[in-house]
């Protein structure tokens, strides 16, 4: 399956999704990995995981990059080598990337009932207050996708979801958002987008994803 879908975000950040519908040997013949991350490709637990992993490089390919052109810092951040800024985000049966000439981070999260049990772990429930169950899993889902790709964007330890980063209120149809990282004495504003993506699955009941992509 080819590219799923694309998002212009502003004029220099573009999100790209893949829906993983190949065998694991289609998307390992089709890219080309570093020794790195070929180690890393057979270290990976899952299949699922793997497929993850390939099908970026299938995003990165459509882009005109390759994993030669992509490095990981020591966290675990992806970077690119001419200067853009690339996140990284994949879930069950899609990947996504981001590319930016801005520092990004982006997220993408199935919507699943758990999301509800963890919540108190990393939210202020109160949030969820008058909202039917299914835009609750809906809401918990984009919060949780803000919190990520705020992390992933500021990739600094000692960051915690609960207590450093907060959402400012907004409403599922508004796509749209503010939020704040409240952390090392200073406070950060971050402009945040989040777009619901369904997986269009004919014969199986339709899964939803939330997309969600931070910038400062
Ligand atoms: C690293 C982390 C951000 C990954 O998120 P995830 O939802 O598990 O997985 P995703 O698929 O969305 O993202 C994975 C990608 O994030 C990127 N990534 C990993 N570490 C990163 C970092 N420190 N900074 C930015 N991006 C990072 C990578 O590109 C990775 O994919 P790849 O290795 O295949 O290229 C997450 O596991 C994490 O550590 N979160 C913060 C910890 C935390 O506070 N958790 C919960 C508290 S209640």
């Amino acid at each position: 399956m080819p590219l799923h879908q694309t998002l212009k975000i502003n004029d220099s950040t573009t999100i790209y999704l893949w829906k993983i519908t190949e065998p694991f040997e289609d998307l390992f013949d089709t890219v080309a990995l570093t020794d790195v991350n070929y180690i890393r490709l057979n270290t990976m637990k899952s299949e699922g995981h793997q497929k993850g992993f390939l099908s970026v490089r299938m995003l990165l390919n459509h882009c005109g990059y390759s994993d030669f052109d992509l490095y990981y810092d020591e966290f675990g951040k992806p970077h690119l080598n001419d200067g853009k800024h690339i996140s990284i985000s994949h879930s069950f049966d899609f990947s996504a990337i981001a590319i930016s000439d801005e520092n990004i981070g982006i997220d993408l999260e199935l919507i699943k009932e758990k999301v509800l049990k963890i919540a108190p772990r990393f939210m202020e429930i109160s949030h969820l207050e008058h909202l039917s169950h299914q835009d609750q899993m809906k809401k918990a889902t984009i919060i949780w996708g803000i919190k990520e790709s705020i992390f992933k964007l500021e990739n600094e330890v000692g960051i915690s979801f609960l207590d450093h980063i907060f959402e400012n209120p907004f409403q599922l149809a508004e796509k749209k958002c503010t939020a704040e990282l409240h952390f090392n004495n200073t406070i950060q504003q971050y402009t945040i987008y989040f777009e619901e993506i369904d997986s269009n699955d004919s014969e199986q009941m339709s899964q939803n994803y939330t997309l969600v992509c931070a910038m400062k």
